[in-house]
């Protein structure tokens, strides 16, 4: 994405480099937790192919762990498993581990690539025994495709229809038994009747600095990178509680690590690279600190309305709704009040700046917020 409009345009005069330059966008942050082109290419590579290799989510691991030793054990194939959480978790990667860890191969389709429920029909009827199908991104599944997928998963049995209207017959198919995985990052979207039928639902949660670093320190191995604790965990600090972040960061600071050293990264060459990059200690990049900063400075914390954040920032309304405030909410620096948004003391902590001091109760403030939301 190239933006021509905002090149020299009136930036703030604060002398805060991150602010004056223009704010990155969506698509092509460094901390995004969508896979780019680089991701796909080189995440195969770096997923754990067994259960005792996947780092973190202890809960889920045991609990997964006990569903497939069950069916092993009866011999049986296992349940549907529907694995829920945010982009960048692992949710692919654990379905190739339960196809892995169960002996079967698996079959990877995804919700937007099943536009018809013969489309559908069509993979579940030239499904193996035993065989895992990874749907993923579930939830945007077509409505008749979603209602085969109901009596297939209940009764391994689908309905082809041949023909249509009044001559329109149904032809009962019988299907070997398989093992449903989903995956969605939207769990609230899946129908409830979808939902009940998985055995088991696994809630991904983002990841503990301390996971992170053992995510650093594994694929720093596969891809021979020497890195040392402190770098590892520098890393992890900034990845976001997600691994497919830290994968990332690694890769840059490799590159920095290579070019500018002798390859091998320590604390010092993380910070140097990711000051490069522009991913600060907690993980923020220019666009997150560039609305905080507008929030804070240019509306003394707020509450300020969506639209009026956005115009400062010279962003669309969408981008920081969706892009940059999440995080920033997650990270309890920004909160989103019925009069607008609001820097908590965090954020002023975060980007070393004093909050102004409280207006008394009762008195004015905060007019910005009551003209738009
Ligand atoms: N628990 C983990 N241990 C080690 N590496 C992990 C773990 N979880 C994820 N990764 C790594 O993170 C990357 C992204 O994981 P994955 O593709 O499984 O995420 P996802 O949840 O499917 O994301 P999306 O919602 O975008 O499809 C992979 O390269 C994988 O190697
Ligand atoms: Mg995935």
């Amino acid at each position: 994405m190239t933006r021509d409009d905002d090149q020299g345009a009136s930036a703030p005069a604060d002398g805060d480099a991150y602010a004056a330059a223009p704010p990155a966008t969506g698509g092509e942050r460094l901390v995004g937790a969508d896979a780019d082109g680089e991701d796909t290419a080189v995440e195969a590579a770096l997923r754990p192919k067994t259960l005792a290799e996947f780092v973190g989510q202890p809960k889920v691991r045991e609990q997964l762990d006990l569903v497939l030793r069950a069916a092993r054990q009866r011999g049986a194939t296992a349940d549907h498993v529907l694995l829920s959480g945010a982009p960048g978790l692992g949710k692919t990667t654990l379905s190739m581990i339960i196809a892995a860890e169960m002996g079967a191969p698996i079959r990877i389709t995804s919700g937007p690539a099943i536009q018809h429920a013969g489309d559908l029909a069509a993979i579940l009827s030239s499904l193996q025994e035993g065989e895992v199908l990874f749907l993923d991104e579930i939830h945007r599944m077509s409505r008749p495709a979603e209602e085969m997928l109901y009596m297939a998963m209940e009764d391994f049995r689908v309905d082809v229809v041949v023909g249509k209207g009044p001559g329109a017959t149904a032809i009962p198919l019988e299907l070997p038994p398989f093992t449903l995985v989903g995956a969605t990052t939207r769990a609230g979207l899946l129908p409830p009747p979808l939902r009940d039928r998985f055995g088991f639902t696994a809630h991904m949660e983002f990841y503990e600095p301390a996971e992170l670093e053992r995510v650093v320190h594994r694929s720093a191995k596969l891809l021979e990178v020497t890195t040392d604790a402190a770098g590892a965990a520098e890393i992890a600090g900034r990845s976001r509680g997600t691994p497919r972040i830290a994968n990332r960061l690694l890769r840059r600071v490799r590159d920095y690590a290579q070019v500018k050293a002798d390859g091998a990264v320590t604390r010092e060459i993380a910070r140097q690279a990711l000051a490069v990059y522009e991913v600060d200690e907690r993980g923020l990049d220019r666009l997150d600190r560039s609305v905080l900063h507008a929030l804070l400075k240019l509306f003394g914390g707020g509450p300020v309305g969506l639209s009026t954040l956005a115009v400062a920032v010279g962003e669309e309304r969408e981008t920081v709704e969706e892009v940059a405030e999440p995080f920033l909410v997650r990270e309890g620096l920004l909160a989103r009040t019925p009069r607008g948004r609001v820097g908590t003391p965090a954020a002023w902590a975060h980007l070393g700046l004093t909050p102004p001091p409280r207006p008394a109760p009762g008195a004015p403030g905060g007019q910005s917020g009551l003209f738009d939301g």
